[in-house]
């Protein structure tokens, strides 16, 4: 089942228990759902409220009353959202309880991945309608994937932000999204039937910059034969979107202060005041408070930019996100070369939660791109991404060679990452460091037979030099 470890979608689920959920929460994220964790009822409530889950998982241990009043307000939503009690003693009478309680399913300990993962599965695969959520929508309209709590903010911040006709400045390192998110602002706020304007700081110098931006009367200086409306002009009433704001010449800094304080601007060589009315979004990669301190950016200008400021965290701070941004580039792809690609195979998969993605959301896409037209059937396996296999990432993080090497010996199994999957690739490394399958039995503290039977079970193979297999 190629696909099994991204079924989720990133939908999420609500997980109350007493006690928190943390291993259970890792398995749904390595199935790729999103859980949300709750520990009391008072919790859950409000969190059935605002995240609409597309399923609640409740402990019984919360107590029958707190149960039936999560039942009863999952219920309420069209379509309801199932819940799955998680038994405690595994009676009988449990299960009974639960299902006269309204709950879709009931589940016996022991409680664990393998046993909760199928049943939720069928149970979301039987409700498939999405959610309604006012997080969800906006990921709609904005094209934004992700489900991790980063961007679930970012989400509601555009939410909130776009009404208003506020500068913003968007933060994050390079391929995070903040083109995305600035189009996406604009797209959702007052000025969404006029234009979206961008213009890289980086790509031009300070004199194009400013002939852009304020546009020229004609004789302005030798070359302009026509009077040339700049960017101001021409986002009048829209959106001007100030990419790699951070490299802005300080003087062409001071004049667009000047701009946005004044609401006016004079064309180069122009006499006249023109009035424009203009949002403006900014963002760069740079660490703009350093570049204060450096004298390089302008103080004033930058608390102008941040009335609001967003924060676009790394792809490796948030990598719940990975299984639905791969699924979203694979629709992506087929739809736009008429593919068939069905899905990642979940030793790929583990390879990707491993890499440390120092291009961001950027890189992801290239990547699953070109594995996809690399591929040889419907799905996407780990020779699509040779290059990763080990790449020691800049963050410092040792990346999981499954099936590609592991270097220096070491494996790094994502958190998110199933049981099986980390078996998998810590057998794959031993096989690979010892040079026959009986000492990397022995190191792996597995008899001969049972580690022919993991192979086989892993469809691994290679590695250490053959032995007889003994099976
Ligand atoms: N959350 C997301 N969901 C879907 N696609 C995304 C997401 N974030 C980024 N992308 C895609 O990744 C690519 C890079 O995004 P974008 O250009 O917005 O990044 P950026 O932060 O502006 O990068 P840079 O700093 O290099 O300009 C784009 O193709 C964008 O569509
Ligand atoms: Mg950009």
């Amino acid at each position: 089942m190629p696909t099994s470890q991204v079924w989720g979608r990133g939908r999420r689920c609500l997980l109350v228990r007493p006690g928190g959920g943390a291993q259970l929460a890792r398995a749904l994220s390595g199935a790729g759902l999103a859980p949300v964790v709750a520990t009391t009822e008072a919790e859950a409530l409000a969190l059935l409220d605002r995240e609409a889950p597309a399923a609640v998982l409740v402990a019984q241990a919360l107590g029958p009353v707190a149960i039936a009043s999560l039942v009863a307000r999952a219920g309420q939503r069209p379509p309801a959202i199932p819940v799955v009690v998680l038994g405690a003693a595994g009676t009988v009478q449990e299960a009974v309880d639960a299902m006269q309680q309204g709950a879709a399913d009931y589940l016996a300990p022991p409680l664990d991945g393998e046993s909760l993962l199928p049943r939720l599965r069928r149970l979301l695969e039987r409700s498939p309608a999405p959610e309604a959520s006012p997080a969800g929508s906006t990921a709609a309209l904005t094209g934004l994937v992700g489900a991790s709590p980063a961007i679930r903010r970012v989400l509601t911040a555009i939410d909130r932000i776009s009404r208003y006709r506020t500068s913003v400045l968007i933060l994050g390192e390079s391929g995070t999204g903040k083109e995305l998110i600035a189009r996406a602002l604009h797209a959702r706020g007052p000025r969404r039937r006029q234009l979206f304007v961008p213009i890289n700081c980086a790509t031009l110098g300070r004199d194009l910059l400013e002939n852009e931006l304020f546009g020229h009367e004609r004789g302005a200086f030798t070359s302009a034969t026509e009077r040339k409306k700049g960017l101001f002009e021409l986002a009048d009433g829209g959106t001007l979107f100030f990419d790699e704001i951070a490299e802005m010449d300080p003087a062409t800094q001071a004049k667009l202060l000047r701009v946005l304080e004044r609401s006016e601007f004079r064309r180069v060589g122009g006499t006249g005041k023109v009035k424009v009315d203009l949002s403006v979004l900014a963002a760069t990669n740079r660490n703009l408070e350093e570049a204060l301190r450096a004298g390089r950016f302008r103080e004033d200008l930058y608390y102008r930019l941040k009335v609001v400021t967003l924060r676009v965290p790394p792809l490796r701070e948030r990598k719940e996100d990975i299984p639905a941004l791969i699924d979203a580039f694979i629709a992506d792809f087929n739809r736009r070369n008429d593919g068939k690609i069905q899905g990642i195979s979940p030793q790929a998969l583990t390879l990707i939660m491993a890499h440390d993605w120092p291009g961001n959301v950027r890189e992801l896409k290239n990547a699953v791109e070109s594995a996809a037209i690399l591929a040889a059937g419907e799905t996407i396996g780990l020779e699509g991404f040779a290059d990763l296999g080990g790449r020691r990432s800049p963050g410092g993080a040792r990346v999981a060679a499954a099936g590609a090497g592991a270097l220096d010996g070491v494996v790094t199994i994502p958190v998110g990452a199933t049981l099986a999957q980390a078996e998998r690739e810590l057998i794959a490394a031993t096989l690979q460091r010892y040079r026959t399958r009986r000492q990397a039995a022995a190191v792996l503290g597995l008899g001969l037979r049972t580690l022919y039977t993991k192979l086989r079970l892993h469809r691994l193979r290679g590695g250490a030099a053959d032995d007889a297999d003994p099976a």
